[in-house]
């Protein structure tokens, strides 16, 4: 390609040397924005089309162009494409290249348009992709959840509040609260693709143009489902990539939390789950260890993910409208938080759908802790009418006579109950034990089996 061209070939007519080697290494996208290719020839397609169709360009050269482009695309498809740094861009090497292969009438696509508007169309169709892949990601984590929800409706497992022993709760209840989760940042997703889906293309610089082009031909060719209705916000707002990226950011942060839960729960101390060989890692001295570097390493991604958002947040928030250089600044953040994020829910489903609940460490663990008190409280209130402060208060009697005695609640005899208060009976052991506790935590959206079930038949209709 033309690397020693004097001046640049695109806009060489007003100048009379070539950049600086610094101007061109601060200046140049190639060296990422070649992932927008695809979609650059994709808008310029539909630009040439639209651009014949308005008799803007002549037939013949809009079909030159036409097969010029895809003749490019095969050549980046093959790797046989030569990217050069001296044509900055990805829009100026493909059009520079479309130029070689048929000539004058390359001259003819930009006609009607700027990089402004072009690199604007680019990156929300490849955003908007990055919507898709990350629905498709969470349904995919959210089905390996369901399955490990049905499987364990009825485990019963400790509920923490301040990581302290709570109150006993289902395998299958936890499992679904990432559910729900996951579902929201997939609604974030959807969304944020919705009100990205309109078209730059045709705001031009950013004022408009002269040309009788038709913006919605060129909108509906794309996908899109308008044009955007101001040329000035076409090209100067990047929100759409932002919000990719907050959805993606609270998305990152509900993945760190669970990868911090498996982290827990897969160690010695807890023995909760036992992750698969494949989702896990040896040590070089250690023999014994078996390390959970996915979950770590889905926890640590965060950071980045975080940090792109941040990054361009700040990157945009003191640009007058309307097109910047600062905006190129967009897309290396926006590329390494989606391929990040793409990776941690592919690494999370794997672990999901891999692991193996330990249910005799995760039932011991249910019942001790004193995890029935609030059940003990309650029968109180219930059976003997006790205000729930008296009953709490006699709650935390029975706690501490337990823990001074070195047993769980269960194990107290009738007469250590009666030193609590005298109208106790043998009723109240029915509800100390953790079967019986997630099992009377019928409310909707409980931790009972029966509502757990029903969640999982819920959302299995839901990502049917
Ligand atoms: N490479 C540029 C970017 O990513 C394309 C737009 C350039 N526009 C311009 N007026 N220099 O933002």
């Amino acid at each position: 390609m033309t690397d020693d061209t004097a001046s640049n070939a695109m806009w060489g007519g007003r100048f009379a040397s070539g950049p600086d080697a610094i101007m061109e290494a601060i200046n140049a996208s190639i060296g990422f924005d070649r992932r927008l290719a695809r979609q650059d020839i994709e808008g310029s397609r539909a630009h040439a089309q639209m651009l014949g169709a308005q008799a803007i360009v002549d037939s013949d050269d809009v079909e030159a162009i036409r097969k010029g482009l895809l003749t490019v695309l095969s050549e980046i498809e093959a790797g046989t494409f030569q990217f050069s740094a001296a044509l900055e861009d990805i829009h100026m090497n493909v059009e520079a290249r479309l130029k070689e292969i048929i000539g004058a009438p390359a001259g003819r696509l930009h006609t009607a348009r700027s990089r402004n508007d072009q690199v604007a169309t680019d990156f929300r169709l490849w955003v908007r992709e990055q919507c898709d892949a990350a629905v498709t990601g969470l349904e995919a984590l959210m089905r390996a959840l369901l399955a490990q929800a049905e499987a364990g409706a009825a485990w019963v497992m400790p509920g923490f509040t301040h990581l302290q022993t709570a109150q006993p709760v289902t395998w299958g209840h936890h499992m679904m609260a990432y559910v729900e989760m996951f579902g929201r940042d997939a609604g974030r997703f959807r969304d944020a693709r919705s009100r990205m889906n309109e078209c730059p293309l045709g705001a031009a610089a950013l004022a408009g143009t002269s040309f009788p082009i038709d913006r919605h031909a060129t909108a509906i060719a794309l996908g899109f489902d308008r044009p955007c209705a101001n040329s000035l916000d076409a090209v100067s707002d990047r929100d759409f990539a932002l919000e990719f990226l907050a959805a993606a950011s609270i998305c990152a942060m509900h993945l760190s939390r669970f990868a911090e839960e498996l982290v827990i729960w897969s160690s010695a101390q807890f023995r909760f789950v036992v992750l698969s060989d494949r989702f896990s890692t040896g040590s070089s001295i250690m023999p014994q260890k078996k390390n959970p570097d996915a979950a770590e390493l889905i926890r640590a991604k965060i950071g980045r993910i975080f940090g792109a958002n941040v990054a361009l947040m700040t990157v945009m928030k003191g640009l007058p409208l309307a097109y910047s250089k600062d905006m190129q600044e967009d897309k290396e953040q926006v590329f390494d938080a989606a391929d990040n994020l793409m990776l941690a829910l592919a690494a999370m489903d794997g672990m999901v759908r891999d692991m193996t609940a330990n249910r005799p460490a995760l039932e011991a663990a249910a019942a001790s802790g004193f995890s029935t008190a609030t059940d003990l409280a309650d029968w109180l209130v219930r059976e003997l009418n006790l205000p729930f402060r008296e009953a709490h208060h006699v709650t935390g009697a029975l706690v501490k006579l337990a823990e001074d005695k070195g047993c769980d609640l269960p194990d107290l005899s009738l007469a250590d109950m009666k030193s609590g208060h005298a109208r106790i009976d043998a009723g109240v052991f029915d509800v100390l034990g953790v079967h019986n506790s997630v099992a009377s935590r019928t409310s909707y959206g409980g931790t009972a089996p029966d509502q757990v079930l029903a969640q999982v038949a819920r959302w299995k209709g839901i990502l049917r």
